[in-house]
């Protein structure tokens, strides 16, 4: 298991793609602080991960991500229940489609506010209950971004900058804290079956074909986490760069996917603006490599 023991809490993890990657930690062994401002939904998922019948702790508490007392009882909370943390994965998200100049001021308060203090907020109460002593085991902060950056999108505009703001946020934490045994790095989605997207419609079965589901997210969360990872800091990891790779492997046979090499000789003959996208990120097509 990859994440036996660890301590990982998720913001945003009553549903989407929050709630995809907390089962995820759990089959892996790990335990898992799940934070929300929905209790049932956090129940739910409770429910679900015990359903698989893993040995790791499930810890559920509420918090509104912009309220920073709230999240700084909410890791003091985590801290007491699960130990020194590993991982925290900044999540929570919101979003809203408005004409920019029929935008109300709160809403596009509201968005930056959740997206980019929200961040802050749980780097911030997180920070000191982070496990930081070992540099061979580094503590991972992990922001789920957007593809928005740097694909603006209009009349997405408090997304938009919100997304591009965490981008910013993740370079000065980088730079800030690199002496710190703490890895910053953001996953950047394109679009996901997730309520944030498609509403009530989330999980309908009738996804376009170019929306990804929430579990397709998994194999980069577990990167981060993983050992492999431990020095990877301040990458923007973009899903749409290393789906198609995905795709490719499953059909691949065990002789070219036995190493890096043969992967990289097979796709530059064959998938060269593939191999362009993921040659930067080597760590992370290895880690694929041995998972599919
Ligand atoms: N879906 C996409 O196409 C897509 C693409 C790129 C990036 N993303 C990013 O992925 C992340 C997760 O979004 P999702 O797509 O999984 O959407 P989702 O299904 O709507 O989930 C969002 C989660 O964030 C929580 N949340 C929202 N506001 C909060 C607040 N003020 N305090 C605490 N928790 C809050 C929600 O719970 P409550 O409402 O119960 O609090 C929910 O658990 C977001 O950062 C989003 O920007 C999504």
């Amino acid at each position: 298991m990859l994440l036996k023991n660890k301590n990982i809490v998720i913001t945003g993890s009553g549903r989407g793609i929050g709630k995809a990657v907390a089962i995820a930690c759990a089959r892996e062994g790990a335990n898992v602080g799940l934070t929300s401002r929905t209790l049932e939904e956090l129940e739910q998922v409770k429910k679900e991960i015990e359903n698989l019948g893993v040995s790791g702790k499930i810890v559920i508490k509420t918090a509104d991500v912009t309220n920073y007392e709230e999240i700084e009882k909410l890791f003091k909370y985590f801290y007491d229940e699960l130990g020194p943390l590993n991982a925290v994965i900044a999540n929570a998200g919101a979003s809203g489609r408005w004409n920019t100049h029929e935008f109300s001021p709160e809403k596009f308060a509201t968005i930056i506010n959740v997206n980019i203090n929200g961040v802050f907020h749980a780097f911030k109460a997180a920070f000191p209950y982070l496990k930081r002593d070992d540099k061979k085991d580094k503590a991972r902060f992990i922001i789920t971004g957007s593809a928005a950056y740097p694909n603006a999108m209009p009349k997405f505009a408090a997304y938009t900058a919100s997304k591009y703001g965490v981008v910013g946020l993740q370079k000065a934490l980088a730079l800030e804290y690199k002496k710190e045994n703490i890895t910053i790095n953001s996953i950047l989605p394109t679009m996901v079956d997730t309520k944030l997207l498609r509403g009530e419609k989330a999980g309908d079965g009738n996804k376009p074909d170019n929306v990804m589901n929430p579990e397709d997210l998994i194999d980069y969360y577990l990167f981060l986490l993983s050992k492999e990872a431990n020095r990877v800091n301040d990458e923007l990891i973009y899903t749409n760069e290393f789906e198609p790779l995905k795709v490719i492997l499953k059909d691949l046979s065990d002789e070219i996917k036995k190493d890096w090499d043969s992967l990289k000789e097979f796709l530059e003959a064959n998938h060269f603006k593939v191999y362009e996208n993921v040659k930067k990120n080597r760590r992370l097509v290895e880690f694929l490599l041995k998972r599919i």
